[in-house]
């Protein structure tokens, strides 16, 4: 029976959540999954919500269910997966059907299927929130043609978290251009989380205090500037307490960081398109250094263990300055990527948009987000640290910042991400910087030419005849 106004593929964890998050909003939602017994199984326990759930045993019938022209959202692992499906779909359907694709693909992927003669047309949206989100209220980035989106819209926007009155599920921009801003989110909530990471490794190694203690810190914090989502479960995680020894959750769990790659995606792509992402990146290392937990045993019994509790220890209220100073240079570096990517893609990424829908739902969801917001709103061109605002929090911070990442630095404690944003913040405020020793060696040995400062037209230095 053709009654259902969408349909979904893909019953995981995210997929099942959606589906009910779109028949709870009054949605009739057909849904279907490669094992039929998942589908089974979601429909009889999809209590209350069943009535507004379709559940269907083949693509055939799938399709045959949702009313025309159709919309079907894929819940399927990013990559081949995505590929398979679509070639499974797109012969089932008609031409001005939708398939939409809300898994976390590379957005080349989807620029890929965007631009390929699919018989369909074809989106991609990146949705954060996990699994509770998916389920209440996700953040929406959305990609490819606006009168698609037009048409989902109703749809996204009933479904996605609210700030205030305004949900958040937005038009990013063409093909792409959706999953290219969600990679942008997970670089930065890759970043934040190391951040919180590192001071919390200055609070234990280097001010030996305990994980109720942190916890403590964390909770506090969330009262302040740092609000935001992953400072409240950091504070959450901290406080737990293993049921199988009684210890502190966190002095159980092994230091070795997992990861699906999204981070990464970012940080090469920003490398792609010059701008540079080093928060971000020192995240992605340092979760690739923790997985070598061998190697960085071997590394301690060689070179000695960092000093516990430091004499000259930082006080919390520092640590809360040195992570508000690191967010902001963490995200400004974000925000200019996503101009360059405006500039190189042909999109126009709407930067205050995006924050402005990174503020709820998201994992990286934070009060700061509205200010950046504002900031962008006055000016989306300007870098954030620019913005009058966020230069004073910057000038307010620093010293904490500076004496963290010095401390440090002093005495092996690791804290890459920070000292990673204030090396960019230096260059960042260095009117004559040191490319021109660069230039001067690149001319020497390659005779590439430099520009000179008081404008005279000659290119190339004289060691050119005496180079040996
Ligand atoms: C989100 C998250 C989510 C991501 C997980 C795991 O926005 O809801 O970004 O999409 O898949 O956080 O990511 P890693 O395994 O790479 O840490």
């Amino acid at each position: 029976m053709t009654s259902a106004e969408i349909g979904l593929i893909g019953l995981g964890t995210m997929g099942a959540a959606l589906a009910l998050n779109i028949a709870e909003k009054g949605f009739r939602i057909a849904v279907w999954n490669r094992t039929t017994d998942v589908t089974r199984r979601f429909h009889a326990e999809a209590g209350g919500l069943a009535a507004n759930v379709v559940p269907t045993e083949s693509l055939k019938e799938l399709v045959v269910a949702i009313k025309p022209p159709r919309a079907i959202i894929l819940m399927v692992p990013a990559g081949k997966a995505v590929d398979d499906q679509i070639e499974a779909l797109a012969p089932l359907l008609d031409k001005d059907d939708l398939i939409i694709d809300a898994g976390n693909a590379n957005f080349h992927d989807t620029n890929r299927r965007a631009a390929a003669d699919l018989g369909v047309r074809f989106m991609g949206i990146g949705v954060s929130g996990g699994e509770e989100g998916a389920r209440h209220g996700p953040s929406i980035m959305a990609g490819g043609n606006p009168a698609d989106f037009e048409r989902v819209k109703p749809v996204l926007t009933a479904i996605a978290a609210r700030h205030g009155d305004t949900p958040c599920a937005t038009w990013m921009g063409e093909a792409g251009a959706g999953h290219f801003v969600k990679a942008v989110h997970n670089g930065i909530e890759y970043a934040d989380m190391q951040m919180i990471a590192e001071v919390y490794g200055i609070m234990r190694d280097g001010m030996g205090l305990g994980a109720a203690d942190a916890a403590a810190i964390f909770q506090k914090w969330n009262e302040g500037t740092l609000r935001s989502y992953l400072v409240e479960i950091s504070g959450a995680v901290a406080a737990a307490t293993d049921p199988l020894t009684g210890q502190p959750m966190l002095d159980v769990i092994l230091d070795a960081a997992g990861q699906k790659g999204t981070g990464r995606w970012t940080v090469i792509e920003a490398q792609h398109l010059g701008a540079p992402v080093p928060v971000i990146e020192a995240a992605v290392m340092a979760r690739n250094v923790s997985s070598r937990v061998d190697e960085r045993k071997a590394g301690e019994a060689l070179y000695g263990a960092a000093p516990q509790k430091l004499a000259d220890a930082p006080s919390a209220d520092e640590l809360e300055q040195a992570l508000i100073a690191g967010k902001i240079l963490c995200y400004a570096q974000g925000f200019t990527m996503m101009t360059a990517a405006s500039a190189t893609f042909g999109w126009n990424l709407p930067l205050p948009e995006i924050a402005r829908v990174w503020r709820a739902g998201c994992i990286i969801r934070s009060d700061m987000l509205n200010d950046m917001a504002s900031a962008l709103t006055e000016d989306a061109t300007r870098n954030l640290i620019m913005a009058p605002d966020f230069a004073r929090r910057i000038e307010a911070a620093l010293p904490a910042l500076r004496k963290i990442v010095a401390l440090g630095a002093l005495n092996g404690l690791p804290v890459p991400a920070l000292a990673s944003g204030l090396a960019w913040f230096d260059l960042m405020r260095t009117a004559r910087g040191t490319a021109n020793m660069i230039q001067a060696q690149r001319d020497f040995f390659g005779a590439h030419g430099f520009d000179r400062l008081d404008g005279k037209d000659a290119h190339h230095g004289p060691w050119g005849l005496s180079a040996s």
